[in-house]
Protein backbone atom coordinates (compact mmCIF):
# COMPACT_ATOMS: atom_id res chain seq x y z
CA UNK A 1 0.00 0.00 0.00
CA UNK A 2 1.49 3.18 -0.88
CA UNK A 3 2.08 5.39 1.87
CA UNK A 4 0.00 8.76 1.33
CA UNK A 5 0.01 10.25 4.62
CA UNK A 6 3.90 10.91 3.86
CA UNK A 7 2.68 12.10 0.67
CA UNK A 8 0.05 14.57 2.44
CA UNK A 9 2.96 15.91 4.64
CA UNK A 10 5.05 17.35 1.83
CA UNK A 11 2.60 18.84 0.19
CA UNK A 12 1.35 20.53 3.48
CA UNK A 13 1.82 24.10 3.89
CA UNK A 14 0.73 27.22 5.48
CA UNK A 15 -2.19 29.24 3.83
CA UNK A 16 0.36 32.06 3.06
CA UNK A 17 2.92 29.67 1.34
CA UNK A 18 0.37 28.26 -0.85
CA UNK A 19 0.06 31.69 -3.00
CA UNK A 20 3.50 30.33 -4.55
CA UNK A 21 0.96 28.06 -6.78
CA UNK A 22 -0.50 31.28 -7.98
CA UNK A 23 0.55 33.39 -11.58
CA UNK A 24 -0.40 36.58 -12.45
CA UNK A 25 -3.29 36.34 -14.96
CA UNK A 26 -4.38 33.18 -13.58
CA UNK A 27 -8.69 32.28 -13.16
CA UNK A 28 -9.03 30.50 -9.94
CA UNK A 29 -12.38 28.23 -9.86
CA UNK A 30 -13.66 28.22 -6.38
CA UNK A 31 -16.80 25.65 -4.88
CA UNK A 32 -20.40 26.85 -4.34
CA UNK A 33 -21.09 28.61 -1.40
CA UNK A 34 -19.93 26.42 1.68
CA UNK A 35 -17.57 24.91 -0.31
CA UNK A 36 -15.43 28.16 -0.22
CA UNK A 37 -12.07 27.64 1.73
CA UNK A 38 -11.64 30.11 3.91
CA UNK A 39 -8.03 30.21 5.44
CA UNK A 40 -7.33 30.54 1.05
CA UNK A 41 -9.25 33.62 0.30
CA UNK A 42 -8.16 35.44 3.38
CA UNK A 43 -4.23 34.63 2.15
CA UNK A 44 -5.06 35.72 -1.26
CA UNK A 45 -6.72 38.87 0.36
CA UNK A 46 -3.76 39.66 1.93
CA UNK A 47 -1.05 38.58 -0.59
CA UNK A 48 -3.45 40.13 -3.24
CA UNK A 49 -1.49 43.72 -4.16
CA UNK A 50 1.77 41.42 -4.95
CA UNK A 51 -0.18 39.94 -7.95
CA UNK A 52 -1.98 41.05 -11.35
CA UNK A 53 -4.78 40.76 -12.77
CA UNK A 54 -5.90 36.85 -11.14
CA UNK A 55 -9.88 36.07 -11.27
CA UNK A 56 -12.12 34.31 -8.80
CA UNK A 57 -14.96 32.84 -10.26
CA UNK A 58 -17.24 31.39 -8.37
CA UNK A 59 -21.45 30.69 -8.02
CA UNK A 60 -23.11 32.13 -4.69
CA UNK A 61 -19.96 33.60 -2.63
CA UNK A 62 -21.08 34.21 0.64
CA UNK A 63 -17.93 35.35 3.01
CA UNK A 64 -16.76 38.70 1.85
CA UNK A 65 -12.98 38.69 1.64
CA UNK A 66 -11.02 41.84 1.85
CA UNK A 67 -10.32 41.27 -1.86
CA UNK A 68 -13.75 42.47 -2.33
CA UNK A 69 -12.43 45.68 -2.90
CA UNK A 70 -13.29 48.36 -5.88
CA UNK A 71 -9.38 49.78 -5.34
CA UNK A 72 -7.65 46.68 -6.05
CA UNK A 73 -9.20 44.71 -8.79
CA UNK A 74 -6.50 44.97 -10.98
CA UNK A 75 -4.64 42.64 -8.96
CA UNK A 76 -7.56 40.24 -7.71
CA UNK A 77 -11.03 40.77 -9.23
CA UNK A 78 -14.50 38.07 -8.39
CA UNK A 79 -16.17 36.44 -11.12
CA UNK A 80 -19.98 35.81 -10.25
CA UNK A 81 -21.26 33.03 -11.79
CA UNK A 82 -23.72 33.48 -9.69
CA UNK A 83 -24.20 36.53 -7.08
CA UNK A 84 -24.62 35.52 -3.22
CA UNK A 85 -24.23 38.06 -0.58
CA UNK A 86 -20.35 39.00 -0.93
CA UNK A 87 -20.73 39.37 -4.59
CA UNK A 88 -23.80 41.02 -5.27
CA UNK A 89 -23.03 44.92 -4.29
CA UNK A 90 -20.11 44.94 -6.21
CA UNK A 91 -22.09 43.31 -9.49
CA UNK A 92 -24.33 46.52 -9.38
CA UNK A 93 -21.34 48.81 -8.92
CA UNK A 94 -20.16 47.20 -11.95
CA UNK A 95 -16.41 46.19 -10.51
CA UNK A 96 -17.22 42.69 -10.08
CA UNK A 97 -17.35 40.60 -13.24
CA UNK A 98 -20.31 38.30 -14.38
CA UNK A 99 -20.53 35.18 -16.29
CA UNK A 100 -23.83 34.33 -17.58
CA UNK A 101 -24.35 30.52 -17.62
CA UNK A 102 -26.76 27.48 -16.72
CA UNK A 103 -25.68 26.01 -13.86
CA UNK A 104 -25.29 22.26 -15.69
CA UNK A 105 -23.72 23.80 -18.14
CA UNK A 106 -20.98 25.33 -16.49
CA UNK A 107 -19.03 22.09 -16.96
CA UNK A 108 -19.03 21.66 -20.28
CA UNK A 109 -17.85 25.47 -20.46
CA UNK A 110 -14.77 24.98 -18.51
CA UNK A 111 -14.06 21.70 -20.26
CA UNK A 112 -14.19 23.83 -23.51
CA UNK A 113 -11.66 26.39 -22.35
CA UNK A 114 -14.35 29.50 -22.74
CA UNK A 115 -14.49 29.33 -18.92
CA UNK A 116 -10.14 29.05 -17.70
CA UNK A 117 -9.54 27.18 -14.74
CA UNK A 118 -5.67 27.46 -14.26
CA UNK A 119 -6.33 26.90 -10.25
CA UNK A 120 -8.29 25.32 -8.35
CA UNK A 121 -8.91 26.82 -4.56
CA UNK A 122 -11.59 24.63 -2.44
CA UNK A 123 -12.53 22.75 0.68
CA UNK A 124 -11.87 19.28 1.42
CA UNK A 125 -12.90 16.87 4.14
CA UNK A 126 -9.54 15.53 5.12
CA UNK A 127 -7.92 12.29 3.60
CA UNK A 128 -9.58 8.82 3.70
CA UNK A 129 -7.16 5.67 3.85
CA UNK A 130 -7.04 5.51 0.04
CA UNK A 131 -5.54 8.88 -0.52
CA UNK A 132 -8.68 10.37 -1.75
CA UNK A 133 -10.55 13.89 -0.47
CA UNK A 134 -14.12 14.40 -0.78
CA UNK A 135 -15.47 17.58 -2.45
CA UNK A 136 -18.57 17.20 -0.90
CA UNK A 137 -19.34 20.77 -0.17
CA UNK A 138 -19.47 22.26 -3.44
CA UNK A 139 -18.84 19.41 -6.23
CA UNK A 140 -20.69 21.44 -8.94
CA UNK A 141 -18.32 22.58 -11.63
CA UNK A 142 -15.17 22.30 -9.04
CA UNK A 143 -14.69 18.53 -10.71
CA UNK A 144 -14.51 19.86 -14.45
CA UNK A 145 -12.32 22.24 -13.13
CA UNK A 146 -9.69 19.55 -11.44
CA UNK A 147 -9.31 17.97 -15.06
CA UNK A 148 -8.02 20.98 -16.54
CA UNK A 149 -6.26 22.84 -13.18
CA UNK A 150 -2.40 23.53 -13.33
CA UNK A 151 -2.78 23.59 -9.45
CA UNK A 152 -5.25 22.14 -7.05
CA UNK A 153 -4.72 23.64 -3.80
CA UNK A 154 -7.22 22.08 -1.15
CA UNK A 155 -8.34 23.50 2.06
CA UNK A 156 -8.32 20.30 4.31
CA UNK A 157 -10.99 20.71 7.46
CA UNK A 158 -12.63 17.63 9.79
CA UNK A 159 -15.88 19.45 9.56
CA UNK A 160 -16.57 18.58 5.99
CA UNK A 161 -18.04 15.54 5.56
CA UNK A 162 -16.79 12.53 3.49
CA UNK A 163 -19.30 11.24 1.06
CA UNK A 164 -20.19 9.23 -1.98
CA UNK A 165 -20.72 10.00 -5.00
CA UNK A 166 -18.31 11.35 -7.96
CA UNK A 167 -16.77 14.14 -5.63
CA UNK A 168 -13.31 13.23 -4.93
CA UNK A 169 -10.05 14.00 -6.12
CA UNK A 170 -6.75 11.81 -4.95
CA UNK A 171 -3.73 13.13 -3.06
CA UNK A 172 -1.39 12.11 -6.09
CA UNK A 173 -3.14 15.00 -7.85
CA UNK A 174 -3.10 17.89 -5.28
CA UNK A 175 -0.37 20.57 -5.28
CA UNK A 176 -0.90 21.73 -2.05
CA UNK A 177 -2.55 21.40 1.36
CA UNK A 178 -3.44 23.49 3.74
CA UNK A 179 -5.21 22.42 7.35
CA UNK A 180 -7.87 24.82 8.91
CA UNK A 181 -10.58 23.71 11.83
CA UNK A 182 -12.90 26.38 11.76
CA UNK A 183 -16.38 25.72 11.94
CA UNK A 184 -18.02 25.58 8.59
CA UNK A 185 -20.82 28.52 7.49
CA UNK A 186 -24.29 27.47 8.45
CA UNK A 187 -27.53 28.94 7.18
CA UNK A 188 -30.61 28.09 8.88
CA UNK A 189 -34.47 27.85 7.39
CA UNK A 190 -36.00 30.76 6.72
CA UNK A 191 -39.04 32.38 8.81
CA UNK A 192 -42.49 30.76 7.50
CA UNK A 193 -45.50 33.67 7.42
CA UNK A 194 -48.82 33.05 6.30
CA UNK A 195 -47.49 34.20 2.37
CA UNK A 196 -45.41 30.92 2.61
CA UNK A 197 -47.62 28.64 4.08
CA UNK A 198 -50.12 29.11 1.45
CA UNK A 199 -48.00 29.28 -1.48
CA UNK A 200 -46.64 26.12 0.18
CA UNK A 201 -49.71 24.47 0.68
CA UNK A 202 -50.76 25.01 -3.11
CA UNK A 203 -47.88 22.93 -4.02
CA UNK A 204 -47.92 20.42 -1.19
CA UNK A 205 -51.39 19.53 -2.51
CA UNK A 206 -50.15 18.88 -6.28
CA UNK A 207 -47.10 16.83 -5.09
CA UNK A 208 -48.19 13.24 -5.11
CA UNK A 209 -46.34 10.36 -2.66
CA UNK A 210 -43.31 8.98 -4.61
CA UNK A 211 -42.26 12.10 -5.99
CA UNK A 212 -38.59 13.27 -6.61
CA UNK A 213 -38.35 16.13 -5.88
CA UNK A 214 -35.92 19.36 -6.42
CA UNK A 215 -36.09 22.03 -4.14
CA UNK A 216 -34.42 25.51 -5.24
CA UNK A 217 -32.74 28.41 -3.85
CA UNK A 218 -34.81 31.69 -1.81
CA UNK A 219 -36.91 31.44 1.23
CA UNK A 220 -40.30 30.31 -0.65
CA UNK A 221 -38.82 26.84 -1.95
CA UNK A 222 -37.81 26.01 1.84
CA UNK A 223 -40.80 27.11 2.93
CA UNK A 224 -42.92 24.50 0.50
CA UNK A 225 -39.94 21.90 1.99
CA UNK A 226 -41.70 22.16 4.94
CA UNK A 227 -44.86 21.17 4.07
CA UNK A 228 -44.55 18.22 2.28
CA UNK A 229 -43.94 16.84 6.18
CA UNK A 230 -47.05 14.25 5.69
CA UNK A 231 -46.00 12.97 2.07
CA UNK A 232 -44.84 9.47 1.72
CA UNK A 233 -41.95 7.58 -0.37
CA UNK A 234 -40.79 10.96 -1.70
CA UNK A 235 -37.22 10.85 -3.91
CA UNK A 236 -34.42 13.19 -3.84
CA UNK A 237 -32.73 14.69 -6.94
CA UNK A 238 -31.59 17.85 -6.80
CA UNK A 239 -28.63 20.73 -6.90
CA UNK A 240 -28.47 22.14 -3.65
CA UNK A 241 -29.09 19.91 -0.36
CA UNK A 242 -30.22 21.58 2.77
CA UNK A 243 -32.02 21.78 5.90
CA UNK A 244 -35.21 21.34 4.33
CA UNK A 245 -34.69 17.94 3.02
CA UNK A 246 -32.64 16.97 6.07
CA UNK A 247 -36.35 17.24 7.62
CA UNK A 248 -38.05 15.51 5.01
CA UNK A 249 -35.37 12.57 5.80
CA UNK A 250 -35.59 12.44 9.84
CA UNK A 251 -39.00 12.91 9.60
CA UNK A 252 -39.70 9.61 7.17
CA UNK A 253 -41.09 11.52 3.79
CA UNK A 254 -37.82 10.68 2.41
CA UNK A 255 -37.18 7.28 1.74
CA UNK A 256 -35.80 7.85 -1.86
CA UNK A 257 -37.59 3.96 -2.72
CA UNK A 258 -39.96 4.54 -5.34
CA UNK A 259 -37.39 6.61 -7.39
CA UNK A 260 -36.64 4.76 -10.59
CA UNK A 261 -33.32 6.45 -11.35
CA UNK A 262 -30.71 5.42 -8.91
CA UNK A 263 -33.24 4.32 -6.64
CA UNK A 264 -32.63 4.37 -2.96
CA UNK A 265 -30.05 7.20 -3.74
CA UNK A 266 -30.39 11.04 -3.12
CA UNK A 267 -28.66 12.82 -5.47
CA UNK A 268 -27.11 16.26 -5.02
CA UNK A 269 -24.09 18.61 -6.43
CA UNK A 270 -23.58 21.48 -3.07
CA UNK A 271 -24.63 22.03 0.22
CA UNK A 272 -25.69 24.81 2.42
CA UNK A 273 -27.38 24.17 5.92
CA UNK A 274 -26.75 23.97 8.90
CA UNK A 275 -24.02 21.54 11.23
CA UNK A 276 -26.51 18.82 11.46
CA UNK A 277 -27.09 18.44 7.66
CA UNK A 278 -23.27 18.01 6.91
CA UNK A 279 -22.79 15.65 9.95
CA UNK A 280 -25.53 13.75 8.11
CA UNK A 281 -24.37 13.93 5.24
CA UNK A 282 -20.50 11.89 6.52
CA UNK A 283 -20.35 8.58 5.05
CA UNK A 284 -24.22 8.17 4.03
CA UNK A 285 -24.58 5.48 1.58
CA UNK A 286 -27.99 7.37 1.06
CA UNK A 287 -26.82 10.24 -0.24
CA UNK A 288 -24.21 10.93 -3.37
CA UNK A 289 -22.31 14.40 -4.66
CA UNK A 290 -21.96 14.38 -7.97
CA UNK A 291 -21.06 17.13 -10.49
CA UNK A 292 -23.51 19.52 -11.75
CA UNK A 293 -23.06 18.39 -15.46
CA UNK A 294 -25.07 15.56 -14.07
CA UNK A 295 -27.62 16.55 -11.37
CA UNK A 296 -28.73 19.36 -13.37
CA UNK A 297 -29.07 17.75 -17.27
CA UNK A 298 -32.64 18.10 -18.18
CA UNK A 299 -31.97 15.14 -20.08
CA UNK A 300 -30.49 12.95 -17.05
CA UNK A 301 -32.84 14.32 -13.99
CA UNK A 302 -35.41 14.23 -16.61
CA UNK A 303 -35.10 10.46 -16.23
CA UNK A 304 -36.90 10.66 -12.59
CA UNK A 305 -40.35 9.77 -13.39
CA UNK A 306 -42.51 12.64 -10.97
CA UNK A 307 -39.75 14.78 -11.23
CA UNK A 308 -41.92 18.17 -9.20
CA UNK A 309 -39.24 21.01 -9.32
CA UNK A 310 -39.71 23.94 -7.09
CA UNK A 311 -37.72 27.77 -7.56
CA UNK A 312 -38.31 31.17 -7.05
CA UNK A 313 -38.73 34.18 -9.18
CA UNK A 314 -38.56 37.67 -8.65
CA UNK A 315 -41.28 38.88 -11.24
CA UNK A 316 -43.36 37.44 -14.54
CA UNK A 317 -44.74 39.19 -17.04
CA UNK A 318 -48.29 37.91 -18.36
CA UNK A 319 -46.52 35.64 -21.06
CA UNK A 320 -44.44 33.56 -18.04
CA UNK A 321 -41.44 34.82 -18.59
CA UNK A 322 -39.42 34.69 -15.49
CA UNK A 323 -37.11 37.43 -14.40
CA UNK A 324 -35.79 35.56 -11.13
CA UNK A 325 -32.29 36.97 -11.28
CA UNK A 326 -32.48 40.58 -11.55
CA UNK A 327 -34.34 43.68 -10.47
CA UNK A 328 -34.71 45.15 -13.66
CA UNK A 329 -30.99 45.68 -15.07
CA UNK A 330 -29.54 45.30 -11.45
CA UNK A 331 -28.54 41.83 -11.26
CA UNK A 332 -29.46 40.01 -7.90
CA UNK A 333 -28.23 36.34 -8.05
CA UNK A 334 -27.94 34.33 -11.45
CA UNK A 335 -29.94 31.43 -13.52
CA UNK A 336 -28.57 28.57 -11.26
CA UNK A 337 -30.33 25.42 -11.65
CA UNK A 338 -33.73 26.98 -12.55
CA UNK A 339 -34.05 26.86 -16.19
CA UNK A 340 -32.52 23.29 -16.29
CA UNK A 341 -34.79 21.99 -13.79
CA UNK A 342 -37.60 23.85 -15.15
CA UNK A 343 -36.93 21.89 -18.65
CA UNK A 344 -36.22 18.22 -16.63
CA UNK A 345 -39.40 18.35 -15.01
CA UNK A 346 -40.92 19.03 -18.54
CA UNK A 347 -39.11 15.98 -19.87
CA UNK A 348 -40.17 13.42 -16.88
CA UNK A 349 -43.13 11.71 -17.19
CA UNK A 350 -45.74 12.76 -14.81
CA UNK A 351 -43.28 15.81 -13.81
CA UNK A 352 -44.24 19.45 -12.81
CA UNK A 353 -42.58 22.66 -12.56
CA UNK A 354 -43.34 25.02 -10.19
CA UNK A 355 -42.15 28.95 -10.14
CA UNK A 356 -43.24 30.13 -6.56
CA UNK A 357 -43.41 33.74 -5.89
CA UNK A 358 -45.46 35.94 -3.54
CA UNK A 359 -47.84 38.48 -5.42
CA UNK A 360 -45.97 41.66 -4.27
CA UNK A 361 -42.73 42.66 -3.13
CA UNK A 362 -42.42 45.48 -0.59
CA UNK A 363 -45.16 45.20 1.90
CA UNK A 364 -47.66 45.32 -1.15
CA UNK A 365 -46.20 48.11 -2.53
CA UNK A 366 -45.17 46.31 -5.81
CA UNK A 367 -47.36 43.68 -7.62
CA UNK A 368 -44.33 41.12 -9.03
CA UNK A 369 -46.90 39.86 -11.49
CA UNK A 370 -46.23 42.80 -14.22
CA UNK A 371 -47.54 42.96 -18.00
CA UNK A 372 -43.90 43.33 -19.28
CA UNK A 373 -40.81 42.90 -17.40
CA UNK A 374 -39.34 45.89 -16.06
CA UNK A 375 -36.81 47.55 -18.39
CA UNK A 376 -33.55 45.83 -18.58
CA UNK A 377 -34.77 42.41 -16.61
CA UNK A 378 -32.87 39.34 -17.22
CA UNK A 379 -34.63 36.11 -18.34
CA UNK A 380 -34.42 33.49 -16.06
CA UNK A 381 -37.17 30.95 -17.48
CA UNK A 382 -38.64 31.15 -20.84
CA UNK A 383 -42.58 31.39 -21.63
CA UNK A 384 -41.60 28.25 -23.49
CA UNK A 385 -40.55 26.67 -20.61
CA UNK A 386 -42.51 27.95 -17.74
CA UNK A 387 -45.69 25.59 -16.59
CA UNK A 388 -46.98 26.10 -13.01
CA UNK A 389 -46.54 29.28 -11.08
CA UNK A 390 -48.18 29.50 -7.96
CA UNK A 391 -48.62 33.01 -5.34
CA UNK A 392 -50.49 33.06 -2.10
CA UNK A 393 -53.85 32.93 -4.00
CA UNK A 394 -53.67 29.84 -6.33
CA UNK A 395 -52.01 28.18 -9.23
CA UNK A 396 -51.54 29.07 -12.68
CA UNK A 397 -50.78 26.56 -15.17
CA UNK A 398 -48.81 28.05 -18.25
CA UNK A 399 -47.51 25.43 -20.78
CA UNK A 400 -49.89 24.52 -23.71
CA UNK A 401 -51.84 27.85 -22.76
CA UNK A 402 -52.54 30.59 -25.49
CA UNK A 403 -51.28 34.17 -24.40
CA UNK A 404 -54.58 35.90 -23.51
CA UNK A 405 -55.41 32.17 -21.43
CA UNK A 406 -51.98 32.59 -19.58
CA UNK A 407 -52.68 36.31 -19.04
CA UNK A 408 -55.86 35.44 -17.72
CA UNK A 409 -54.29 32.68 -15.11
CA UNK A 410 -51.63 34.98 -14.01
CA UNK A 411 -53.56 37.86 -13.21
CA UNK A 412 -56.32 35.59 -11.67
CA UNK A 413 -53.26 34.85 -8.94
CA UNK A 414 -51.92 38.22 -8.86
CA UNK A 415 -52.66 40.40 -5.59
CA UNK A 416 -56.38 41.95 -5.71
CA UNK A 417 -55.32 45.36 -5.62
CA UNK A 418 -53.50 44.70 -8.69
CA UNK A 419 -55.85 42.73 -10.74
CA UNK A 420 -57.85 45.32 -12.32
CA UNK A 421 -54.26 47.79 -13.23
CA UNK A 422 -53.32 44.07 -14.82
CA UNK A 423 -56.64 43.39 -16.19
CA UNK A 424 -56.64 46.80 -18.51
CA UNK A 425 -52.74 46.54 -19.19
CA UNK A 426 -53.30 43.15 -20.66
CA UNK A 427 -56.08 44.94 -22.90
CA UNK A 428 -54.22 47.46 -23.96
CA UNK A 429 -51.65 44.30 -24.82
CA UNK A 430 -53.82 43.12 -26.90
N1 LIG B 1 -39.57 44.35 -7.34
C1 LIG B 1 -38.80 44.93 -6.40
N2 LIG B 1 -38.19 44.26 -5.40
C2 LIG B 1 -38.38 42.94 -5.34
C3 LIG B 1 -39.18 42.27 -6.27
C4 LIG B 1 -39.80 43.02 -7.31
N3 LIG B 1 -40.56 42.44 -8.22
N4 LIG B 1 -39.18 40.95 -5.98
C5 LIG B 1 -38.43 40.81 -4.90
N5 LIG B 1 -37.94 42.00 -4.52
C6 LIG B 1 -37.05 42.25 -3.37
C7 LIG B 1 -37.61 41.63 -2.09
O1 LIG B 1 -38.47 42.56 -1.44
C8 LIG B 1 -36.36 41.35 -1.31
O2 LIG B 1 -35.86 42.58 -0.81
P1 LIG B 1 -35.42 42.70 0.75
O3 LIG B 1 -34.28 41.73 0.89
O4 LIG B 1 -35.05 44.12 0.87
O5 LIG B 1 -36.63 42.30 1.51
C9 LIG B 1 -35.36 40.92 -2.41
O6 LIG B 1 -35.85 41.49 -3.61
C10 LIG B 1 -35.27 39.40 -2.58
O7 LIG B 1 -36.54 38.87 -2.82
P2 LIG B 1 -37.00 37.48 -2.16
O8 LIG B 1 -38.25 37.08 -2.80
O9 LIG B 1 -36.98 37.62 -0.66
O10 LIG B 1 -35.81 36.56 -2.61
P3 LIG B 1 -35.22 35.21 -2.02
O11 LIG B 1 -34.11 35.47 -1.12
O12 LIG B 1 -36.32 34.29 -1.52
O13 LIG B 1 -34.59 34.58 -3.35
C11 LIG B 1 -34.55 34.44 -5.74
C12 LIG B 1 -35.39 34.45 -4.45
C13 LIG B 1 -35.52 34.45 -6.89
C14 LIG B 1 -33.61 35.60 -5.81
C15 LIG B 1 -33.73 33.14 -5.78
O14 LIG B 1 -34.58 32.07 -5.64
C16 LIG B 1 -32.99 32.99 -7.08
O15 LIG B 1 -31.92 33.49 -7.22
N6 LIG B 1 -33.58 32.28 -8.06
C17 LIG B 1 -33.01 32.13 -9.38
C18 LIG B 1 -32.16 30.92 -9.52
C19 LIG B 1 -32.80 29.67 -9.09
O16 LIG B 1 -33.98 29.55 -8.81
N7 LIG B 1 -32.00 28.64 -9.06
C20 LIG B 1 -32.37 27.34 -8.61
C21 LIG B 1 -31.56 26.96 -7.46
S1 LIG B 1 -29.85 27.55 -7.58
Amino acid sequence: MPDFDNLYQSKRVSATEAMAQLHDGDFIIVPTGVGEPPALLTALSEQRRRFRDIKVAQILALRKYAYFDPETVEHVRHVALFYGPASRAGGQAGWVDFIPNYFGEIPGLIERHQIPADVVFSMASPMDEHGFFALSLGTDYTMAALAQARSIVLEVNPNVPFTHGQCHVHISRVSALVESSEPLLEVGLPVIGPVQQAIGKYVADMIGDGATLQIGYGAIPDAVVMQLVDKHDLGIHTEMVGDGILTLVNCGAVTNRKKNFLPGKMVATFALGSSRLYQFMHRNPMLEMHPVNFTNDPAIAGLNDNLITINASLQIDLLGQCGSESLGRLPYSGTGGQADFVRAANRSRGGKSFIVLPSTAKDDTISRIVPSLSNGTHVTTSKNDVDYVVTEFGVAQLRGKSAQQRARELIHIAHPNFREELRQAADKLG
